[in-house]
């Protein structure tokens, strides 16, 4: 039988420990990791969320019911009453902060009995990640989990601790709200009291923290969960957490510095790295005309160069013609890359790139015995001259050269270069390559739609110099907004906002939106913003994406303690489900099967 705690107080996390504490009497509360039985004498780890002390129970000190010290299973809840000792030399585990002690048990107590778990909780074990998330209660047992969370937590307390230090105020806004766009599908909550209303979740809480800005609070802030319904990869959940914030009377660089304190406050806190400070700044177009990427991971080389002009006049059809029709042609030079790579490798990363758009990739392999390529049969000597000196072709190395309109030519060779990189082995780990990428345009032509889209959102401003051309040229107009970008992740964005009602109708009017759609959408925002609005700006970072590049996790699914699968469900809980039928009839819902 299990029992309560009747008195029993602990006295002490597991591990908290060293060798002044022998001699002490203590009391330890936690779960049986592993049990060794040797008869009289049986040793049992005993694990709390800050790792294992060995304990030892001897027959012939124990008192009451030895044998209920050889029931004892993986995953049990007890309680230890004993004194530390110093462990005889032979047995000193030096893996372990506790290996030099052990607790010699004079009282035992069952708190609870448990199953055998369908996996150990053991960070090297294989265990398949559906498993996992099933019983995730027991994977965040596991030392990676309960790191990975204590770790989120301290992040989270260090940018309170900065941003309360520098005047900001934590202010909640709802969940409950009015759709705000950030360019996906809204979660929508249906209305009991207005059936055929529905609610959003927020995809971010945007509007509001403006309007909380026109209300005066002149530095707000948020760790505050968003939700948008796209697509689920790596590092995308559909409900997910920002570190938001936004500041009055600002310009870009007044939140950029902001910012990179409340980073490098971070950084130290919970890292105990110094970042330098000022972080270094990409514009858009030097980090897509370099890294081919809006995101770059500039930890290594390997930079895209634009090889157009040389080869616009050539014999090579497909390059000459990608040319004259506003494309570009633009190579990557794989230093030293010939031993690792073998035909078949090549044709591997032609067939990668097709992934991103490109109709092929052509390349020149520059082997010990002379040049081999399917592409230099076309040029002329003076050309080859020309590209080889371009890129800086020497023996030993491969070229690749993608051609097509710049956004394929662009994503793919972004693409190649991060592949490159990690075959190459050229990405120092222990690096932490934070920037800025700044001067975006306000807008990207989206094909699909036919129009131009917000490449931040509707609420960015433009650039000074460019507000005249928003209805004139939009494809040309820049816009007040920053990302800062961690390993080549895009860990926050922001931008200085609009503040008048006049240009935010003509921003929502560049978008599309007619005046009615514009006032139906967004009236709130357009009437507050006639009451006296404050220059304001601000900043969000991915709580959730942060943490996971600062522990060097592979997927965001690591540092959310109960995060959703590719299909948006849990597997724990089995979100979402099916409700009664009177909860649909007094939302007013029929389902059509
Ligand atoms: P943005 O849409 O760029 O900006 O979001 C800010 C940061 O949030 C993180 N992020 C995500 N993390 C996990 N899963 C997702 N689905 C997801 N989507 C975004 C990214 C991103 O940089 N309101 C603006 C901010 C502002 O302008 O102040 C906004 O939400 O790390
Ligand atoms: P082809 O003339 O189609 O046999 O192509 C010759 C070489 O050019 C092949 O290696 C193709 O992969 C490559 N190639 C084809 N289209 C492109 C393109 N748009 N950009 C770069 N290389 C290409």
């Amino acid at each position: 039988m299990s029992e309560f705690l009747q008195g029993w107080k602990r006295t002490d996390y597991c591990t908290n420990f060293s060798l002044d504490d022998v001699g002490r009497d203590v009391t330890l509360m936690g779960w049986v990791q592993t049990r060794r039985d040797f008869g009289a004498l049986i040793f049992v780890d005993l694990r709390d969320r800050t790792g294992l002390m060995q304990v030892v129970f001897d027959e012939s000190v124990l008192e009451g019911d030895f044998s209920r010290v050889s029931s004892l299973r993986s995953e049990f809840v007890i309680a230890v009453k004993g004194r530390i000792v110093r462990r005889d030399e032979e047995t000193v585990n030096e893996k372990l902060p506790t290996g030099y002690i052990e607790v010699k048990a004079r009282e035992l107590k069952i708190l609870s009995r448990s199953q055998t778990p369908p996996f150990e909780i053991e960070d090297d074990t294989a265990v398949r990640e559906d498993l996992r998330l099933k019983y995730r209660y027991l994977d965040l047992r596991r030392p990676t989990m309960q790191r990975n969370l204590l770790m989120r937590s301290k992040i989270a307390f260090a940018a309170r601790e900065y941003l309360i230090n520098n005047g900001f105020l934590d202010i909640e806004t709802p969940m409950l709200t009015k759709s705000t766009p950030e360019g996906a599908r809204d979660y929508l909550v249906p209305s009991r009291i207005h059936q055929g209303c529905f609610y959003a979740l927020p995809q971010s809480p945007q509007t509001l923290k403006q309007i909380l800005m026109i209300s005066g609070f002149d530095r707000y802030f948020q760790i505050v969960k968003c939700f948008r319904d796209e697509d689920l990869r790596a590092d995308r959940q559909p409900e997910f957490t920002q570190i938001d914030l936004e500041m009055s009377f600002v310009d870009v660089d007044d939140v950029i510095t902001m910012n990179e304190g409340l980073i490098a406050h971070i950084f130290k806190q919970v890292m105990g790295i110094d970042v330098k400070l000022p972080l270094k700044r990409l514009s858009y177009k030097e980090a897509m005309d370099r890294y081919g990427s809006d995101k770059p991971d500039t930890r290594f080389g390997l930079e895209l160069v634009n090889v157009s002009d040389i080869v616009a006049d050539s014999g090579f059809q497909v390059f000459s013609s990608v040319v004259k029709n506003g494309g570009s042609v633009r190579a990557i030079n794989a230093k030293g890359s010939v031993e690792k790579f073998a035909r078949r490798e090549i044709d591997a990363l032609v067939d990668f790139v097709k992934i991103y758009g490109a109709k092929g990739m052509a390349w020149i392999s520059m082997k010990e015995d002379g040049i081999q390529s399917p592409i230099t049969k076309f040029f002329t000597d003076e050309e080859m001259d020309r590209l080889l000196k371009r890129l800086d072709a020497q023996t030993g190395d491969i070229i690749f050269f993608v051609g097509d309109k710049d956004k394929v030519v662009y994503d793919s060779l972004g693409n190649l270069r991060l592949k490159l990189a990690e075959k190459l082995g050229l990405i120092d780990e222990s690096v932490f390559d934070l920037l800025w990428v700044v001067d975006f345009p306000q807008f990207e032509y989206s094909e699909e739609e036919k129009r131009f889209v917000a490449m931040h959102h509707p609420f960015t401003c433009p650039k000074d110099e460019d507000v005249d051309k928003l209805e004139t040229d939009p494809g040309s107009v820049y816009a007040k907004a920053y990302d800062i970008v961690l390993n080549g992740n895009e860990i926050g964005g922001g931008s200085i906002r609009i503040h008048t009602t006049e240009l935010q109708e003509r921003m929502l009017k560049a978008l599309g939106h007619s005046k009615e759609s514009a006032w139906e959408n967004f009236g709130f925002l357009l009437e507050a913003l006639k009451f006296g609005a404050p220059p304001h700006g601000g900043l969000a970072f991915g709580l959730d994406r942060l943490a996971m590049l600062l522990l060097g996790c592979s997927s965001i699914r690591d540092v959310i303690a109960f995060p959703k699968v590719q299909n948006a469900s849990c597997l724990m809980t089995n979100a979402p489900s099916r409700v009664e039928p009177k909860q649909l009839r007094e939302l007013g819902i029929k389902i059509i099967e």
